[in-house]
């Protein structure tokens, strides 16, 4: 660090200039991301709330209400607005906090955890902290765990099952109904990371898709990880996690002396009441007319992209919500073109091209982006 700090003028020319080399969602050519535009509601009250911390609520008592809050509207688009949780930073600090309380009832010897094999790596984070195998259970062509491979995994040792709600690759959902049936019978923890579908699947029913049950309404689900930063339009850092009943959160209370309530159960201690304040402002503006205007937007974009790569002979499975993938056999060099034209796209672990189509990539986008799949495609 320099000795003499330097003018604010100067401070914001350096910021501006780091900024201008990153992408922004704004241009519509993050294809990507799993993340968006937070809506200015939510910016400015992230911005107001910049200085409170949740790790001392007593502190923050108007702030800790807007957790409870954003949490009961969570819960209640979930299937049940009594489920008790958090605010926290993300999914994967949301899965690792569902595990460590499914780690918590089951206190067995060599724990091991049974999920799919698309499982988000945060899961592998989770197991390396929490001392935790996991076991992952194989999945069909639809890209959804299947089943009989679950229950074949499940030994003495399995304290929890997992299962995903619009998986990272494909936007897949497993069968969360058959997993509950699983986790009731065998006496087990199910937790379904719902970070991405969770914003999105309850949507899709209302609007007429073929959407599959995945929260609390099946009895069998223990808790969910939602993400507001994701299709929820919030800031970044912005996760839930959802616990049927608040006796799982007891399992993970320590101590808290000094502080001004006596436990906490958050892995996190000091942290931002701003993400919690952005949720609330997100979720009271939007309701859920403005979340499912949001959802059709991106599948009508989702439906013209499938529409028009279709035409031009690649292969596009019938996407399960906004996250499209399609293939080709040139895609090694279909996906390296569009690269250089600017397109941040990504691709699944076998290889596929993915796009996820977030809020910000509007109807002329993926115009454009069809427009030069054409050149491409003409020019191999
Ligand atoms: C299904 C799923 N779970 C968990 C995560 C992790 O979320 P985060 O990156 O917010 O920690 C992701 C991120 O893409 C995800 O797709």
């Amino acid at each position: 660090m320099q000795e003499k700090g330097k003018s604010e003028a100067e401070v914001r020319r350096l910021l501006r200039e780091a900024r201008r080399r990153d992408l922004t969602y704004a241009s519509g050519r993050i294809l990507s991301s799993m993340c968006t535009s937070p809506l200015p509601i939510a910016s400015q009250a992230f911005c107001e709330f910049l200085e409170t911390n949740l790790g001392d609520p007593g502190l923050f008592q108007g702030t800790k209400n807007l957790e409870r809050e954003a949490v009961k509207a969570i819960g209640s688009l979930l299937g049940n607005p009594e489920a008790k949780g958090f605010i926290v930073s993300g999914g994967t600090e949301a899965n690792i906090t569902a595990l460590f309380a499914a780690r918590e009832v089951a206190k067995v010897a060599k724990p091991e955890v049974v999920l799919p094999s698309t499982a988000h790596f945060s899961f592998d984070k989770a197991a390396r902290m929490l001392g935790l195998r996991l076991i992952k259970a194989e999945v069909g062509e639809d890209n959804t765990v299947l089943a009989s491979d679950v229950e074949r995994k499940i030994t003495q040792r399995t304290i929890a099952i997992v299962g995903i709600a619009g998986n990272t690759e494909y936007g897949a959902v497993d069968d969360i109904a058959a997993l509950s049936e699983i986790a009731l019978e065998r006496g087990l923890y199910l937790h379904v990371d719902a970070a991405f579908g969770g914003f999105v699947l309850p949507f899709l029913k209302e609007l007429g898709y073929p959407a599959r049950d995945f929260d609390f309404s099946l009895s069998g689900v223990c808790s969910i990880t939602v993400d507001p930063h994701k299709m929820g339009l919030a800031p970044v850092p912005s996760g839930s996690v959802l616990f049927r009943e608040a006796s799982y959160l007891e399992l993970l209370q320590v101590e808290s002396p000094y502080l001004t309530q006596p436990r906490q159960c958050t892995i996190l201690g000091t942290r931002s009441g701003a993400s919690a304040a952005a949720v609330f402002a997100a979720l009271t503006y939007l309701g859920r007319e403005g979340y499912r205007k949001v959802v059709k937007e991106c599948m009508e974009v989702t439906h013209l992209l499938r529409e028009g790569l279709l035409s031009l002979g690649m292969h596009v499975p019938e996407p399960w919500m906004n996250i499209l993938v399609f293939d080709h056999s040139r895609r090694e060099a279909i996906a390296q073109e569009l690269r250089t034209r600017g397109w941040a796209i990504s691709r699944t672990r076998k290889g596929e091209i993915r796009l996820v189509i977030m809020p910000h990539v509007k109807k002329e986008h993926a115009e454009q982006f069809l427009r030069d799949v054409r050149e491409v495609v003409k020019k191999l």
